[in-house]
């Protein structure tokens, strides 16, 4: 069963930005898209144990400041190598101002 927990407000992540969330022990980066969308992937990419969150966001993707490697963050797919494990993603429902992850 999902639980949903409250990550953050809608106004912390600008468009096209992400914004890191941290909870029981996983990381998690929340993204808005250029359309206004909210989505959740892990935050550590696949090729190795790098952090995501200080990666680029252009579009709909984020690129791993490491090799470069993008994922879509709407589907968590790997899009380029050297990464080739799709990132896990998150259902995002929004209550208001709030942004909700599904755990
Ligand atoms: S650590 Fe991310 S592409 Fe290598």
């Amino acid at each position: 069963m999902t639980s949903w927990i409250d990550a953050c407000a809608k106004s912390d992540i600008e468009a096209e930005e992400s914004f890191r969330f941290d909870h029981s022990g996983r990381v998690l980066l929340i993204y808005r898209s250029p359309d206004d969308e909210y989505f959740a992937t892990d935050g550590i990419c696949t090729h190795e144990h790098i952090f995501l969150q200080d990666g680029l966001v252009m579009g709909y993707e984020v690129e791993c400041p490491k090799h470069a490697s993008t994922f879509d963050y709407r589907t968590g797919e790997a899009l380029k190598a050297p990464a080739c494990v799709d990132l896990r993603t998150y259902p995002v429902k929004i209550e208001g101002e709030r942004v909700l992850i599904g755990l």
